[in-house]
């Protein structure tokens, strides 16, 4: 890499696009790894990762039985448009079936919608700290994030209404949010879409939705009919635990979904990853019994939380934010030595706090005991 420059070493001047040259690729840390290479690099089997949020119970049955029933077939492309994955979202979700798109993950749901509507120069309101995606990809398009503050961990609507300017063009609002794993009420939401100009796109992204418990609660869904310019993410990587499988989807007004589409790479969503999260989607029951496993866990790991004194944000995700009350970084090499690996949440310049994915309750004991004999 040539550092002055930001560009690789060797690459031909003036051949890239200019706003690549402030971007790095994404570099895994160990706690980024898959849970096997973070056994081999700790010479260690016993390892919990709590890193991910990912859902540590794995898929339904029926959603391994639909991807196993795949393998024979891979050498066929499957369907380009996943219109059975599409019917089955848009019929639960009372939506247009042409009002979806099906994207591989979520992660490329977020660049597909910066490049689709992102000039150089634009401004992007990002409530910060929050999923680094947004602003990465914003960057790419030569955009510009603007990065608004949270109020006491959560995002503040009229921060992001204050902040706009003649040059924003979208907003971006994790709901929940990703670190912290607060809410925006009903009411914030509505004020939000009531308030943002129409000529600003709004993304709401709600790849934790399933684990939300708190009442005033709704997901943007609602608004389609009151705004133009809305998009809402969503995941199978989370609640339905396919998250290797690669599929997201995007709900929004048809001439944004259309748009989309014109930058979508045909082949997007593999046969597999199509396969099981049409079988996922369609076993509630394995849904009802996910979501009760994490709220009750959940509550497991915060009562361990209140218990040694240690303050964290009261959470509506898979995931709880926890000041260690001292630098994160020693208590994070302290599990790290004991083979739980959790978030260290300095990359969001929170240098004191750890996120800790809610695992299994077997392992949120381990973790308890560990936390518990102190730095
Ligand atoms: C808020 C948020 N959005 C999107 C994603 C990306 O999900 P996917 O696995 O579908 O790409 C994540 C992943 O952790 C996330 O936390």
């Amino acid at each position: 890499m040539d550092a002055a420059k930001g560009w690789p070493d060797g690459l031909q001047p003036n051949i890239a696009r200019s706003s690549l040259a402030h971007l790095q690729p994404f570099q895994a840390e160990l706690a980024d790894l898959p849970l096997e290479m973070i056994k081999k690099q700790l010479g260690k089997e016993d390892v919990v990762k709590l890193s991910f949020n990912e859902n540590p119970y794995g898929p339904s049955p029926r959603a391994i039985r639909a991807m196993e029933a795949e393998l024979s077939s891979m050498h066929l492309y499957q369907d380009a448009a996943g219109e059975d994955l599409k019917t089955a979202i848009a019929s639960r979700l009372e939506v247009h079936r042409e009002g979806i798109i099906l994207t591989n993950g979520a992660d490329e749901l977020i660049l597909l919608v910066t490049l689709a509507f992102l000039d150089p120069g634009d401004e992007v309101i990002i409530p910060s700290p929050t999923f680094g995606q947004y602003a990465a990809s914003s960057i790419a398009m030569g955009a510009k994030p603007v990065k608004v503050a949270l109020q006491d961990f959560r995002i503040d609507i009229h921060n992001i209404l204050a902040a706009v300017t003649d040059r924003t063009k979208m907003v971006f609002a994790c709901n929940p949010n990703n670190p912290t794993g607060t809410i925006l009420s009903k009411g914030e939401l509505e004020y939000l879409i009531g308030n943002l100009p129409e000529d600003i796109l709004l993304v709401v992204d709600e790849a934790y939705i399933d684990y939300v418990t708190e009442p005033d609660y709704t997901s943007a869904i609602d608004y389609l009919d009151q705004r133009g310019n809305l998009l809402i993410i969503r995941t199978f990587s989370k609640l339905h635990a396919l998250a290797a499988a690669r599929v997201g989807f995007g709900i929004g007004p048809l001439p944004v979904i259309e748009l989309l589409q014109r930058v979508r790479p045909p082949f997007n969503v593999n046969r597999v990853g199509q396969a099981g999260a049409l079988a996922s989607w369609q076993d509630t029951c394995y849904q009802k019994k996910m979501q009760a496993l994490n709220t009750a866990n959940r509550e497991y790991l915060c009562d361990i939380l209140t218990r040694i004194q240690m303050p964290y944000v009261p959470s509506q995700a898979n995931f709880v934010l926890v000041d260690t009350n001292q630098e994160a970084t020693r208590v994070y090499k302290k599990l790290e030595a004991e083979g739980i690996i959790v978030r260290n949440a300095n990359i969001f310049g929170l240098p004191r706090h750890l996120r800790i994915t809610v695992g299994r309750k077997e392992d949120l004991t381990r973790l308890g005991q560990v936390l518990a004999e102190g730095c």
